[in-house]
């Protein structure tokens, strides 16, 4: 359909349709099974992405969405330092041994160790020497009581000789008895030479029961994903966020369907091999196709479908959600590869549609703003608490970027926001989200009605969900009888 001189098509959200029940004979929620694919060799336990927003992830959220059985997309409106912070905390949080522990020197101070353990948010610092052997330990509570920045860590330490420690490469059964008996709550590894080759914390371990379904890599981490964009130093930045330990990269442009778009999965494919690459975002079949084909291992769909997106407004082009998802699902469906449906998810009837339709997982932004766990403060107006969430193409986030890329300019600065409003058109907007408490609540909602929903389709998993689903397309007479009515709410 081109042109003027062809009826539209039309598009249709998942206001504008129901899902019709189906004789089911699972008989309870927990019998569905609701894992699913990131990309093309991730799979989640839960299929909720946090955004690749500045209001939404940064490692407080990516960690407690692994934790969760999802994934989070750390943004990548920080400079690539700041990035790779970010993804190195999560992949730090926890694991089945942590590789590469903080370690300073002894003649370190106590100040500075107390910079580090608040920088990387971790609980202990292991003092090495120069050749890496190891003489000490210093914790949290240490450092609590010590009121002497300037007092050398050496003076401060558990020494070696007080420590308890393992041999590299100690089972996981032997580590927790040790830990135990010796109640102490981090187990250094030594090499042979009595150099440090790792670190298990009982942290970790409880940890792992607490999230059995966590993602997970091949090294027992934490999953996590990162964004970068097609300009500038982006394939520096690749390289940095895989170094890090970095899941999956996600190539993150309004307009994924560009040269600049399959020009940079191409690149980046090219690159570094095996990485996965996620890209977007596309609301179209042939979007998807020029995507898959130059070999994204998952695509992003969704254009001006956020709850924070003017695109549609600024320019006239967008999708609605539901048909991008459809349309998209025709060009990946005979693909291993996987889509994100991202944006407009403000229920959890609107994950099962978007399942339903094509999507393995959702994506989701504003919501997630509300949370504990997302990047900033809650903010009081008029006795009630709210997070920010803006568009990344907003007039604010446009400031934030300018700011940060001139170093010197701090935040307020009247001359910079005047220049980025007469220059930008700003196809995003900004806005204040109730609080919303902890993510896991407003995962554990999203999810409890996705299973719900799976149980009324009669599918005992989401390849299921897709495969029977049946939409019905309703009226605004219907959508207003699926609200709740005649009744004055009180919650
Ligand atoms: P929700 O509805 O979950 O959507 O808040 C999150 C998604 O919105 C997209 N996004 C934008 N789209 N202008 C846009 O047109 C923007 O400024 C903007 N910022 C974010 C993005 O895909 C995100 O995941």
């Amino acid at each position: 359909m081109k042109g003027s001189d062809t009826v539209p098509r039309v598009g249709l959200t998942f206001d504008d349709i129901l899902l019709v029940p189906k004789y089911s004979a699972i008989r309870s929620r927990k019998d569905v099974d609701t894992r699913a694919l990131f990309s093309r060799s991730i799979s989640l336990g839960v299929p909720i992405v946090s955004a690749n927003m500045d209001t939404v992830t940064e490692s407080g959220m990516a960690i407690a969405m692994a934790r969760l059985g999802g994934i989070g997309v750390v943004h990548r409106f920080l400079t690539t330092a700041e990035q790779v912070s970010e993804v190195a905390k999560v992949k730090r949080s926890e694991g089945v041994v942590i590789e590469d522990p903080m370690t300073m020197l002894p003649d370190a101070t106590v100040g500075e160790a107390w910079d580090l353990i608040a920088e990387r948010e971790i609980g202990g610092i292991l003092i090495v020497g120069t050749d890496r052997k190891v003489l000490g330990l210093v914790t949290r509570r240490d450092l609590t009581l010590e009121d002497s920045p300037g007092r050398k860590l050496k003076e401060v330490m558990t020494p070696r000789r007080r420590l308890v420690t393992a041999p590299r490469g100690v089972s996981m059964e032997r580590a927790k008895r040790i830990l135990h008996e010796n109640k102490v709550e981090k187990l250094p590894l030594l090499d042979k030479k009595g150099r440090l080759a790792g670190l298990i914390t009982s942290k970790d371990i409880m940890k792992r029961r607490q999230f059995p379904s966590a993602t997970k890599d091949n090294k027992g981490r934490l999953g996590v994903a990162a964004a970068i964009g097609v300009k500038g130093d982006y394939m520096e930045r690749a390289k940095a966020l895989l170094e890090a330990g970095a899941d999956a990269l996600v190539v993150d442009i309004a307009h994924g369907h560009s040269a600049h778009g399959v020009e940079t999965v191409r690149k980046v494919k090219k690159e570094f091999g095996s990485v996965e690459v996620v890209a977007g975002n596309v609301a179209t079949s042939a979007g998807a196709r020029d995507l898959i084909r130059a070999g994204a291992d998952g695509v992003k769909v969704g254009v001006g479908s956020g709850s924070i997106c003017v695109t549609r407004v600024v320019t006239g082009f967008g999708v609605p959600q539901l048909t991008a998802i459809v349309d998209s699902y025709l060009a990946a469906k005979d693909s291993a590869v996987p889509l994100i449906g991202d944006g407009w998810i403000r229920t959890p009837g609107d994950v099962t549609k978007a399942i339903a339709a094509g999507a393995s997982t959702v994506m989701v932004g504003s919501l997630l703003a509300g949370t504990e766990e997302s990047p900033g403060p809650t903010i009081l107006r008029e006795g009630a608490r709210f997070k920010l969430t803006r568009g990344m193409a907003s007039l604010g986030a446009t400031v934030g970027r300018r700011m940060r890329e001139r170093t010197g300019v701090g935040p307020g600065d009247d001359e910079l926001v005047e220049e980025a409003a007469a220059e930008s058109v700003p196809e995003g907007v900004e806005g204040l989200i109730p609080f919303k408490g902890r993510v896991d609540e407003v995962v554990r909602q999203l999810v409890g009605g996705l299973r719900s929903g799976m149980s009324y389709c009669g599918a005992r998993d989401t390849d299921e969900l897709r495969g029977k689903a049946e939409f019905l397309r309703i009226t605004p007479a219907g959508y207003k009888e699926s609200l709740p009515h005649d009744i004055r709410s009180v919650v």
